[in-house]
């Protein structure tokens, strides 16, 4: 017999494998439910009675605000110099803090800001406990054009700033095109003028339910978005919730961070031709350079999806800290940081941030959306059923090629590359705009 049973050996090994294999492969290819998520409350104290009136909004930065901002800029400690030779592997570069804050100090004129951020119409309503805010720009020319209602949201360390100058392109009808948009572009809950939870829990589904719930309060049923970031997560959680409002979506962030995904991404290293083109082959593999450099460029979120409060402790006291953490990510990849960005936009960013005190609410995000409560959810693992745009930035944290969208984006029905980075409106407003109405040019014609 036990000659037998060694003969038997191998290929009893080989068909448990390959059965473990299946059976691997099987449960991280498993759609979960449609999760069922409740119009939950986030402010203080217990659901009531919610106000649902609309009210105009300005931001008024107050004096004391502005003279407390200007004594910290001017009472920092010296910086630690950089290391001979560096640029920002150990971090921003202490030479380029040091630049940001004189510029804040000295040429960042305060009072100008406000009126440029205050030029568009700015409301609050409150949803769910929470007072959020948004920018709602109706185009001035309706013409012999169709008007789109689109819902557009930013991520972090973002805000609505970032939309500043796409706003006017899409609102202003194009040449040759028979449609504009209507833009409404809302403050996540937490991060800018919009009020943060005071219970754990919300995440970007949750988000999901409030920025839906805003556009049927105004009165929008059906319409379109465009969103990166944690706003493309929101996004793609709205869609997969509330097919029945979400039109189509254009997503600058296209990610798909399933198990499945990942693990394909990284058998399709075998044979890279197979899903990209040799030219773009180098935004992906080899498999070790393009982990190792998601890892070396994510440690902040680590940190954020897991004790945001410590860190938030000094950013929320120090504008310095707060503008050298902010910035550092919108240093590209030559070590430039206003190459592509004027630093007048970079600041009001952080000043968004500053004045709310609201770094700390913001990175919650990360937590929030990384434990096991909403890990279970599995709404990771559920494709955005609505049609769906990915334009893809080159310079953004990860490329995808589309065999390694698909899974996540069934819908996919424009796909474009472009040379850009992460935050593409306000790098490139031409660009997404262009992009954007080149997209919802094909949803129509659906
Ligand atoms: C800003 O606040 C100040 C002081 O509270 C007030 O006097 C001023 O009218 C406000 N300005 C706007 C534009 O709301
Ligand atoms: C930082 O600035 C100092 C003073 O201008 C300069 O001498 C030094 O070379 C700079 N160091 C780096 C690493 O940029």
């Amino acid at each position: 017999m036990a000659c037998c049973f060694f003969i038997y050996l191998p290929g009893l090994m080989i068909v448990s494998i390959v059965f473990i294999l299946k059976k691997i492969w099987e449960s991280l290819s498993k759609i979960p439910p449609v999760p069922k998520l409740e119009n939950e409350w986030w402010g203080p104290g217990k659901s009531g009675e919610e106000d649902t009136s609309i009210k105009p909004f300005q931001i008024n930065i107050s004096d004391e605000v502005i003279n407390d901002l200007h004594h910290r800029l001017r009472n920092t400690r010296p910086l630690a110099p950089p290391l001979e030779g560096t640029k920002h592997e150990y971090g921003i570069n202490s030479n380029l803090t040091k630049e940001i804050t004189d510029f804040w100090l000295n040429k960042y004129d305060i009072r100008h800001r406000e009126k440029f951020l205050n030029q568009y119409p700015q409301f609050k309503t409150k949803i769910q406990g929470l007072n959020i805010h948004f920018l709602h720009v109706k185009p001035k020319e309706t013409q012999g054009v169709k008007v789109l209602p689109l819902l557009i949201l930013h991520g972090w360390p973002g805000s609505v700033r970032e939309f500043y100058e796409i706003i006017p392109i899409l609102t202003t009808p194009q040449k040759g095109r028979n449609f504009v948009f209507e833009v409404i572009a809302p403050s996540l809950p937490g991060y800018g003028f919009s009020d943060p939870a005071v219970r754990p829990g919300l995440s970007t589904p949750q988000m999901a339910v409030i920025l839906k719930n805003l556009m049927l309060r105004l009165n929008f049923d059906r319409f379109y978005m465009q969103a990166g970031d944690w706003g493309s997560v929101i996004m793609s959680d709205m869609s997969i919730l509330f097919p029945e409002h979400v039109i189509a979506v254009h997503n600058n962030h296209c990610v798909d961070i399933s198990p499945k995904a990942i693990l394909k991404r990284i058998l399709y290293g075998f044979w890279p031709s197979l899903i990209v083109e040799k030219k773009y082959e180098h935004l992906i593999y080899p498999s070790k350079k393009f982990f190792l450099g998601i890892l070396a460029r994510t440690g902040y979120f680590h940190i954020q999806a897991t004790k945001p409060d410590t860190v938030g402790a000094a950013l929320g006291d120090s504008p310095m800290g707060l503008a050298a953490y902010i910035l550092e990510k919108f240093i590209d990849v030559d070590g430039a940081l206003t190459k592509r960005f004027e630093m007048e936009a970079l600041l009001d960013n952080v000043m968004i941030y500053w004045i709310n005190n609201c770094m700390t609410t913001a990175m919650r995000l990360y937590a929030e959306r990384y434990n096991t409560k909403n890990i279970d959810l599995g709404i990771d693992k559920i494709p955005v059923p609505v049609p769906t745009g990915c334009a893809r930035f080159h310079l953004d944290i990860a490329y995808f090629p589309e065999a390694l969208l698909k899974d996540k984006y069934p819908n996919l029905i424009h796909l474009t590359d472009h040379e850009q980075g992460h935050f593409a409106a306000l790098e490139c407003p031409k660009v997404l705009a262009t992009d954007l109405y080149d997209f919802t040019e094909k949803v129509l014609k659906l």
